[in-house]
């Protein structure tokens, strides 16, 4: 085990003086104090309580310093709050056994939403879950531009797996590909069209970052470039502009479609016998589901801002493996009235016949 021995810090005027004007400088104690110890891979507890089973003690700095708590200043007694100072004259400079972290103490509205869950109310049953089942603690990111498939696994799927149910649901691994969990169990929870770009040429997907790279711009020189009638949407026009500005850099891309949650308090509030299950309230061209349609991009810091797309550009035949408003494929949807087009294209090829295909379907709609 690795203990470091720090002498006290001189008692000066000066510190005095800060300490009187500015309290909360003088009592918040480093990271870089804890992670002394903690970025040790070697560093073991003794006691059994709390965490994560093996008794490891290490926490990655690295990664650490990628987390959204990092990024947003929250230090690491912030959470473990129960550490007001370090006295390394001892083996261990605080309490052995520190409290639990509580997220709710800044993270009240998304406790209130999870107490109204079925993963609080089995409780009764003797079975806790902590926030950081779902979330990680030390090494939380930004979700928000994630895909479905991430979200999931990091979340949902770690202990549920929805192939074992949903019987009455057509095509499983479409909807679970293109459409979060918690899009049908949180009712409450706001959605919107993820666009995604994927190229067909290459076949791989772009992160938005990369197409600013692609591009020569910067962050905040995107919307400027694209919305050029500057109402804050994207329009179907800007689109296809913007699609030929993409081609001119050889990028191929069309437009992956995923419909998720929005982070939001209520995708807390998964229950039983609530989840969505009426086809119509997706499949219709007028679904609100789909009232939203961003593009995602990621800031520097981590962070994420979507920009908005007319939802007129989901009718797009640039967009892959997604149904359209016109047109029609499969029988069943066929009863319901939604049209499906391009399920699967996955070349170019495929993509110009689809293209062909629908040029009378989309005729009729511009119409
Ligand atoms: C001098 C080395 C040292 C420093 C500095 C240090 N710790 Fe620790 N910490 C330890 C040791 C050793 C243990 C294991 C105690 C035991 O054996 O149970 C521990 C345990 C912990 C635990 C687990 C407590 C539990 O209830 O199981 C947490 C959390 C923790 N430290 C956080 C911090 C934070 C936050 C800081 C900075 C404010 C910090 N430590 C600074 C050595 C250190
Ligand atoms: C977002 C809140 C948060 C921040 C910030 C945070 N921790 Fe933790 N930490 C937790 C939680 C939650 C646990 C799990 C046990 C519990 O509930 O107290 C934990 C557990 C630990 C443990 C026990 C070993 C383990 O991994 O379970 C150590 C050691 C520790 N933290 C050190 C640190 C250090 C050092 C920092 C700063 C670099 C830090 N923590 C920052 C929330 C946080
Ligand atoms: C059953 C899994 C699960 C548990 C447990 C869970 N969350 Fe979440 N959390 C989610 C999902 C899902 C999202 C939304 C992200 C998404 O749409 O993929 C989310 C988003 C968030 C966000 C970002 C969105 C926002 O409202 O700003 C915060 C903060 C958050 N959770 C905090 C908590 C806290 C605090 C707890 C414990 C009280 C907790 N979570 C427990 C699944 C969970
Ligand atoms: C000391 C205050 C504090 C504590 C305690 C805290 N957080 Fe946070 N958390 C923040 C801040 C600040 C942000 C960044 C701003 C925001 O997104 O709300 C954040 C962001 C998040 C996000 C949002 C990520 C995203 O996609 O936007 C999640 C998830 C999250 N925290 C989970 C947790 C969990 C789980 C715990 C407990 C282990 C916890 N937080 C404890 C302050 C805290
Ligand atoms: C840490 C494990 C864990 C995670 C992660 C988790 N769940 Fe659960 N979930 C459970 C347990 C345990 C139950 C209670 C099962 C029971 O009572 O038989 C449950 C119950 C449910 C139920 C009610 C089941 C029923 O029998 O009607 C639904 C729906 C559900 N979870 C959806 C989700 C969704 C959506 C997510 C992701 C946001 C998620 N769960 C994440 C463990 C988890
Ligand atoms: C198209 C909407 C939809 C999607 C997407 C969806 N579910 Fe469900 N799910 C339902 C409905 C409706 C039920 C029936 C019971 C209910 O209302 O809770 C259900 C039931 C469940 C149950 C409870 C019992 C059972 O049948 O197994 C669990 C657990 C569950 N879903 C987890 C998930 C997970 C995990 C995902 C994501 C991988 C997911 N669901 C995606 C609509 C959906
Ligand atoms: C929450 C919204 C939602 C609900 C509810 C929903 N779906 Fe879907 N469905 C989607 C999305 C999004 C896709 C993926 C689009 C794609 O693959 O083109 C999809 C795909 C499909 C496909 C495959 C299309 C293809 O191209 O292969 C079929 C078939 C389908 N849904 C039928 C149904 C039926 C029947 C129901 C009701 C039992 C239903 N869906 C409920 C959103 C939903």
């Amino acid at each position: 085990m690795k203990i470091l021995k720090k002498a006290p810090r001189p008692f000066s005027l000066c510190f005095v003086f800060v300490f009187w004007l500015w309290p909360a400088l003088a009592l918040a104690i480093d990271n870089s104090a804890c992670l002394d110890c903690h970025n040790d891979e070697g560093l073991t507890r003794e006691n059994t309580h709390g965490g994560h089973g093996n008794g490891s003690l290490f926490v990655d700095g690295i990664k650490f310093n990628h987390s959204v708590h990092h990024i947003n200043g929250i230090l690491c007694v912030d959470c473990h709050a129960d550490i007001e100072e370090l006295d390394f004259d001892k083996d261990v400079p605080h309490k052995k056994e520190l409290a639990k972290v509580a997220c709710a103490s800044c993270h009240d509205a998304e406790a209130v939403a999870f107490t109204n869950s079925v993963h609080t109310k089995i409780s009764s049953k003797g079975i806790t879950m902590t926030c950081y089942a779902c979330h990680d603690y030390h090494y939380t990111t930004h979700l928000a531009a994630a895909s479905v498939a991430d979200r999931e696994n990091n979340f949902c799927a770690k202990c549920h797996n929805p192939y074992q149910g949903h019987d009455w649901l057509p095509k499983k691994e479409e909807h679970f590909a293109f459409v979060e969990c918690t899009v049908c169990h949180a009712p409450e929870v706001p959605r919107h069209i993820h666009l995604k770009f994927f190229d067909l040429v290459t076949n791989k997907f772009y992160k938005g970052e990369d197409i600013l790279k692609i591009l020569g711009i910067r962050y905040d020189q995107f919307m400027p470039l694209v919305d050029t009638n500057k109402d804050g949407t994207i329009g179907k026009d800007e689109f296809e502009i913007f699609e030929l500005m993409l081609r001119q850099k050889n990028v191929h891309a069309i437009f992956h479609a995923e419909l998720v949650a929005e982070m939001a308090p209520g995708a807390h509030q998964v229950n039983r016998g609530v989840a969505e299950r009426n086809c119509e309230k997706c499949h219709t061209a007028d679904s609100a589901y789909f009232d939203a349609v961003t593009i995602v991009l990621t800031k520097e810091d981590g962070s994420v801002d979507h920009h908005q797309v007319d939802r007129s550009v989901l009718a797009s035949y640039s967009l892959r493996h997604f149904y359209i408003y016109a047109g029609t494929r499969v029988k069943l949807l066929d009863l319901i009235g939604i049209i499906l087009v391009g399920g699967g294209l996955c070349g170019v090829l495929g993509h110009l016949t689809i293209r062909i295909v629908t040029i009378p379907l989309r005729r009729k709609k511009d119409n």
